[in-house]
């Protein structure tokens, strides 16, 4: 059985004046325990809104959302969500407190806590760094901080939207590079949000790609058979690129379109 399932999910937006919006239609995907999916697709196509909703922060407009068999039926533990920006730590905290803030709310003992903290730090390379306080870091530190923090929790799986965007080139590639060591260590589920074509094959061991919106919808699954690391000069690296790129190519064009 997979983690998760979406079967034929539709989710339209309603105005309160306008027209309603169909952002996804007949939208289907299965996620495997332990697998890292990443879902691509040009920008506003509904890629946020699949994640939302398996979140547990939208409800589907029909269709099923399932995750161990069960209905998502609101946001829970279980689905560790890493956001875009880094604004979503709290700046009164310093770095280990941060990590720390869910393991309190959930009254784990003031020890027990402060090691696991320490321990998912130094997992994101943090190490030295516990002490500071979110205005102190760069922007890619407070993003390894929040991947600490979701960690921390011990969630079944991580949904992550577009987290490395707003990072600077070299950042955001040292990024990728460590969370795949991340995965490869924890082998937790990853459901990882990108437009960016080397994004996802670089991390993503299948790549659904979605069509432009409106009513969009998974066009296609590429399973990328790269193991350790991959590199953007390797032939296999660039048929995958190609493949991908191939499949998306009409969608972008549409949703330029569109956007005119
Ligand atoms: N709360 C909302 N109300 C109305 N329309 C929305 C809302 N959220 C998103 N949309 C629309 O749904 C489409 C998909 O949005 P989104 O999931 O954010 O796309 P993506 O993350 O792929 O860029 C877009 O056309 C967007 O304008
Ligand atoms: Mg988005």
């Amino acid at each position: 059985m997979p983690l998760v399932s979406f079967h034929d999910v539709q989710k339209t937006y309603r105005s309160l004046q306008g027209v309603d919006y169909p952002a996804l239609e007949h939208f289907s995907i299965d996620i495997e325990v332990g697998e890292f999916f990443c879902l691509l697709g040009p920008s506003g196509c509904g890629k946020t809104t699949v994640l939302k909703m398996l979140a547990g922060f939208e409800t589907p407009t029909a269709g099923r959302i399932l995750m161990d068999g069960r209905p998502v039926t609101s946001a829970s533990r279980d689905r560790g969500v890493v956001f875009q920006g880094d604004d979503s730590l709290y700046g009164w905290l310093n770095a280990v407190e941060n990590v720390e803030f869910g393991l309190r709310m959930r009254r784990v003992s003031r020890a027990e806590r402060r090691e696991r903290a320490m321990r998912f730090l130094e997992l994101v390379g943090l190490r030295g760094q516990e002490q500071k306080y979110p205005a102190e870091l760069s922007g890619g530190m407070k993003q390894r901080i929040q991947i600490a923090r979701v960690l921390a929790n011990e969630p079944k799986m991580l949904l992550m939207d577009e987290p490395f965007a707003a990072l600077d080139a070299q950042t955001r590639s040292l990024m990728q590079l460590e969370l795949a060591n991340i995965w490869r260590a924890t082998r937790t589920t990853v459901l990882f949000i990108t437009h960016d074509i080397d994004e996802a094959v670089t991390l993503g061991k299948r790549i659904g790609v979605m069509r432009a919106g409106p009513r969009s919808q998974v066009k296609g699954v590429v399973e990328v058979s790269l193991n350790g690391a991959r590199s953007r000069t390797d032939d296999a690296f660039l048929r995958y690129y190609k493949a991908v790129y191939e499949m998306i190519r009409d969608e972008v064009a549409k949703s330029l379109a569109r956007a005119d």
